[in-house]
């Protein structure tokens, strides 16, 4: 009879079962690997183990088991559905030079048959196959049946399902046999079986035989002594324990949902809902991940946890939650884990002040960001048939607001369009590039007086500024300018010629915003908090200092001296008369503000 169990109870009875078989219990290592760079993060239980497998000597002995803290990032966007996950944990245990296939397979079976339940006719294994480098598995497979496995449930499968590691490029790998329970649902055919991909049956414990050590040229060179590594995931073992579908069912997450549903005062934010799973998912892996010292950032291991935590975020929003609420999962994750990973609680703190803050961050970006693409999309010129945010744009979406690219993707997606991800790619290398060579460019006002003609163009300066973005889907930046009483002459950064389509489409919505007849707004802030607003232009200002941030609208937030129309409904009608090449990469625009004779001109 299959035991029903808990998580808690089944890490007690695997740790218990092989401590009697002569294994010494060892702490789960971080989710950051000390000494694989190769690696952002702890992927597997014999991944801190490596130094080990190759042959050092352990300080606990040649047998040793535990329950180690995994995270892997290739799935992460599958997460929702019932099945992938982020963060998970991992039983194993390992033989250092110890023993080899005919004990490892016999205490898998042991444990299998007497402590979780499993009658030998309903288990079904894989061996590995052979190939040029490795002989077929007929060992493993006879030590199954010895047990009592029937013949016809061993399998043997190629190097892509029986062949396991290494954990990064290099090290420890093998042949492996792995271990497969039904569901309660009828066969799918007569091969139904570990191959036949129906779903029927279920991967619960994989014995890897370490026999080799793959090397940077990528040969595989014979290990001294073989070990044996093996991996079987808390979490699909309780599902299965408990007669459940995902772990989402299984008390390890009961409580985080409960807190979702309290929250978003929804009901429905149950496990079976795939927002609610992804904020569930993510704040579990995020909880753990501050825990072990990573702090939200744009690159590595920061970069992960920053997408963790934005994705939670955007995921809830679709719930309902609107209040900070990050940390108050979090509260859940740490008292059901704290008791197995006391680090948790030891780290209250700073977990609650990380995701409160990457919380506030993302909420500000995340309103001016949101508001930048919706205009993108908008403005997106009908005539154009495929619909691609182009990768520059993304660039500014992630630059300027901290959008980052899969949530751009994401959005995207939502609206019908795709994002140029290599486009992004190019201009994120190009921008990276650029600040390394610490390019400064130093705006030069160039208004010629302050008249009131000169003040309308010079409003329609940023509004021609901030249309060309948005046409264009580039971060155009000012690199001159020049207003006369009769007309602007604006150069921008932008490589290729403008098509007619898009001067029209840049002259429209400019006249748009007139016609809305906006109110322009200036108010003195520093400039990080321009910056922070997303506003155009910090030419030359130094952290610290105050500027002057002109708003137009909704439409358009720069920095800048002034002066300003008032509201733009008394600016009169803008041309484009010319957009021409000024020099390489530049692009230079004449234009002019059309209005009848005596119109009355407010600004300041
Ligand atoms: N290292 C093996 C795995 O992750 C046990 O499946």
């Amino acid at each position: 009879m299959i035991q029903k169990m808990t998580a808690a109870e089944l890490r007690r009875k695997y740790i218990e079962f092989f401590k009697a078989h002569g294994h010494a219990e060892i702490k789960s290592a971080s989710l950051i690997p000390e000494n694989d760079p190769t690696c952002l993060f702890t992927t597997a239980g014999m991944h801190p183990l490596v130094p080990y497998l190759l042959g050092a000597k352990h300080p606990s002995g040649t047998r040793l088991v535990d329950v180690q803290k995994c995270l892997r990032t290739g799935d992460i966007d599958e997460v929702g559905d019932p099945f992938h996950l982020t963060f998970f944990e991992m039983l194993g245990n390992w033989s250092l030079g110890d023993y080899f296939k005919k004990e490892a397979i016999s205490m898998s079976f042991e444990f299998l048959t007497k402590e979780l339940g499993f009658r030998p006719e309903e288990i079904k294994v894989t061996c590995f196959a052979g190939d040029e480098n490795a002989p077929r598995d007929t060992e493993a497979a006879a030590i199954w049946m010895s047990l009592g496995i029937l013949e016809k449930n061993v399998y043997y499968l190629p190097k892509e399902d029986n062949w396991w590691g290494p954990a990064g490029q290099t090290g420890p790998c093998g042949p492996d046999t792995e271990i497969f329970v039904p569901i309660d649902k009828p066969d799918c055919g007569p091969d139904c079986g570990p191959a036949c991909g129906c779903g029927k049956w279920v991967e619960i414990w994989n014995n890897v035989f370490m026999q080799y050590n793959k090397q940077a040229d990528g040969t595989l060179a014979p290990l001294g002594k073989p070990n044996v590594d093996t991996g079987m995931g808390v979490e699909r073992v309780t599902a299965f324990m408990q007669g459940v579908k995902s772990a989402y069912e299984t008390e390890l997450f009961s409580g985080i949902f409960a807190k979702i549903q309290e929250l978003s005062k929804n009901a429905e934010a149950n496990a079976q809902n795939r927002s609610a799973r992804v904020v569930a998912e993510h704040l579990r892996a995020s909880t753990f991940l501050i825990a072990d010292g990573v702090k939200p950032s744009n690159v590595d291991q920061g970069y992960v946890l920053r997408r963790l935590i934005r994705r939670a975020i955007r995921e809830a929003r679709k719930l309902g939650i609107t209040e900070r609420f990050t940390s108050k999962v979090a509260d859940v994750v740490i008292a059901e884990y704290s008791p197995f990973y006391p680090e948790l609680k030891q780290n209250e703190k700073l977990i609650h002040d990380e995701l409160d803050r990457e919380e506030e961050q993302f909420a500000k970006a995340l309103e001016n960001g949101s508001r930048e693409f919706y205009k993108v999309i908008e403005h997106f010129p009908p005539q154009v048939q495929k619909k691609v945010i182009s990768g520059r744009k993304a660039f500014d979406l992630y630059e300027t607001y901290g959008f980052p690219l899969e949530l751009t993707e994401e959005m995207a997606r939502e609206n019908g369009f795709t994002v140029d991800v290599e486009g992004f790619k190019a201009a994120y290398a190009k921008h990276q590039e650029q600040s390394r060579a610490g390019a400064e460019q130093k705006f030069k006002g160039g208004l010629a007086d302050h008249s009131e003609a000169t003040a309308a163009l010079h409003t329609a300066t940023h509004l021609l500024h901030k249309a060309l973005r948005l046409v264009l889907q580039y971060q155009c930046e000012q690199s001159g300018s020049n207003i006369t009483a009769e007309r602007l002459r604006f150069d921008f950064t932008y490589d290729q010629k403008m098509t007619p389509e898009q001067i029209k489409a840049v002259e429209d919505l400019v006249n748009e915003q007139i016609q809305k007849d906006l109110k322009v707004t200036c108010e003195e802030v520093p400039l990080e908090e321009a910056h922070k607003r997303g506003a155009i232009g910090l030419f030359g200002s130094k952290y610290g200092e105050v500027v002057k941030l002109y708003g137009i609208g909704d439409f358009s937030l720069e920095i800048c001296g002034g002066p300003h129309v008032t509201h733009t409904g008394c600016m009169g009608h803008f041309k484009i008369l010319k957009e021409e090449s000024s020099s390489r990469g530049i692009r230079r625009i004449k234009a002019i503000l059309e209005r009848p004779e005596g119109t009355k001109i407010e600004y300041k």
